[in-house]
């Protein structure tokens, strides 16, 4: 195959939790040898090592980055490492260095070599003055966590790379990801996950963010799938070069704690919200994604009941495995 059309893939931050999966999904349909997984500090799983090339890559590290593109001559990066909200407001220095300088550096490079790229943002874009029900794809961004600012700063960094250097940059704004695969790493959105843990393994659940908390939300295989047909539509359907909105689900979380009940009736959900609370009351409570829908197709296969059946089916099987 030439070098226009086969496909030799970066994915940074790939011991992530959305990392850790789009990787798998790239190797299975690029083939393991093509795409190399770019980790840093946390140890990468037996699957991810076997199943292709590893690096370990320090994203504020310029010098790291090129190496790496090219040793193994890549043409597309999918840029996942990152600092989280929750993180993030513990540590708003590491999150700008890690989020911004780490984004620069990836653009930078994709520029010097002619390399596509995915970056995600967030919902995390939008604060209190952006309508929180059905939020529209532009509307005033005015975040009040440092992850959020370094998303909107970010959004338009790649705004710029595209119109200025013609960086055929893409990005869509993630809601709070739901996975059973690898643990997320810091979000306001992270108990959406730890409840099906906890509910499977305790029977009980202490929720760091109120019961009538609606947030946006979306399973992983329809975020892998964003990702994926973001990236495969033609150059002419992609209108924002900021980011897009994509929508999946939004529910309170009462009622994820009532959805799981169906399954484990004995369930018990208690609710100590701490300070994500305040970062949770500021993002939108459901988004509208029709820009998406419009202009690549953008289309969402699960819902709450969808998600939380096939969550309880992955972890108990887990479980029963002692695959923990
Ligand atoms: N998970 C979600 O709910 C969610 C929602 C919206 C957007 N996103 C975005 O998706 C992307 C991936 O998120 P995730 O949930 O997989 O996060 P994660 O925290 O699970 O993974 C991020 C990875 O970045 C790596 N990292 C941190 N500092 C680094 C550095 N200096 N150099 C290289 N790597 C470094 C970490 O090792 C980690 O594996 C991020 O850009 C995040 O902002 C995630």
């Amino acid at each position: 195959m030439s070098r226009k059309t086969m496909k030799r893939i970066l994915v940074t931050g790939a011991t992530g939790q959305i990392g850790s999966e789009l990787t798998m999904e790239l190797r299975k349909k690029y083939d393991g040898d093509n795409v190399v997984a770019a980790g840093h500090k946390r140890k990468p799983s037996e699957k991810l090592l076997e199943s292709g090339p590893f690096e370990y890559v320090d994203i504020t590290s310029k010098g790291n980055i090129e190496k790496v593109v090219k040793e193994y001559d890549i043409d597309t990066i999918y840029h996942l490492a990152a600092v989280l909200s929750a993180t993030g407001e513990e540590n708003p220095q590491l999150a700008w260095n890690v989020n911004i300088n780490g984004l620069y550096n990836v653009l930078e490079v994709a520029r010097e070599h002619d390399i596509r790229v995915f970056w995600p943002s967030s919902i995390a874009v939008f604060g209190p003055e952006a309508p929180r029900i059905n939020t529209p794809q532009d509307t005033i961004l005015i975040p009040r966590t440092i992850y959020g600012v370094t998303k909107v700063a970010g959004e338009l960094l790649c705004n710029y790379y595209f119109t200025r250097f013609g960086l055929d940059v893409r990005s869509v704004r993630y809601p709070g990801i739901i996975s059973s695969e690898t643990p997320p790493g810091g979000g306001t959105t992270d108990y959406a996950v730890e409840i099906f843990y906890e509910a499977i393994r305790n029977r009980h659940y202490t929720c760091f963010v109120r019961e009538d908390t609606v947030l946006p939300m979306m399973y992983m295989p329809d975020c892998i799938n964003a990702a994926l047909k973001l990236m495969e539509a033609d150059s002419s359907q992609i209108k924002h070069r900021t980011s897009y909105n994509v929508n999946a689900m939004s529910f309170s979380a009462g009622e994820l704690a009532a959805e799981i009940r169906k399954y484990i009736p004995e369930f018990k959900c208690e609710y100590e919200p701490d300070f994500r609370q305040k970062i949770a009351d500021s993002w939108p409570m459901s988004i509208d994604d029709s820009v998406a829908r419009r202009e690549w197709g953008w289309n969402p296969k699960y819902d709450l009941a969808s998600m939380t059946r096939d969550m309880i089916e992955k972890l108990k099987k887990r479980f029963a495995e002692g695959n923990f």
